[in-house]
């Protein structure tokens, strides 16, 4: 079972997200992540044992999620994985601090997880060609107040992620 924390944009963002994503489809190209799995990724824990994944919600249960604004003004592109994707030009330190807190629980439990720092990116075009420019894009306002924790199921069309638990602020 493949595992990861993650913000899960509710359907206006995430209907904004969409429209972002076309927009820069049409300067880049590539393979759009689907609708329905856009988010932002905290904490990527990869493979887990179903026998675990008790463990890591206990781990996950000891954060108290932030409520915090986090606005994406920024589209980015990646050279080296050809990731397109949408950013904060400023990210809030309670976004940061949550992460950190939600990390070090996650390694009290001796919970393993992907160690590079956190990137704060919803990854929007996989595969993308480098724009020549950006295009200007409207801030997308999101409003987080929780977190999820996300099952990737693998299907012979791709991932479908699901969530298999969230908590709120
Ligand atoms: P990405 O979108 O930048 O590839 C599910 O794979 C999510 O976990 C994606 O958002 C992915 O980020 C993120 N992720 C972070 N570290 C990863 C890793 N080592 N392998 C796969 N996905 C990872």
């Amino acid at each position: 079972m493949r595992l990861f924390f993650a913000l899960w944009p509710d359907d206006a963002v995430r209907a904004q997200l969409a429209r972002w994503s076309r927009e820069l489809h049409a300067v880049c190209g590539g393979r759009p992540t689907r609708d329905e799995n856009l988010h932002l990724t905290l904490a990527f824990l990869g493979s887990v044992e179903e026998a675990r994944a008790a463990e890591v919600e206990r781990a996950a249960s000891e954060v108290a999620p932030r409520v915090v604004t986090l606005v994406l003004d920024r589209p980015g592109y990646w050279k080296h994985n050809r990731i397109a994707w949408a950013g904060a030009s400023t990210v809030p330190a309670g976004l940061d601090a949550f992460v950190a807190e939600l990390r070090s629980a996650l390694a009290r439990s001796h919970i393993g997880f992907d160690p590079k720092g956190f990137v704060s990116h919803v990854t929007l075009l996989r595969d993308a060609r480098e724009p020549k420019a950006m295009p200007a894009l409207d801030p997308i306002p999101w409003k987080v107040d929780g977190f999820a924790l996300v099952q990737s199921v693998t299907l012979p069309r791709g991932s479908r992620y699901e969530i298999r638990r969230s908590w709120k602020g």
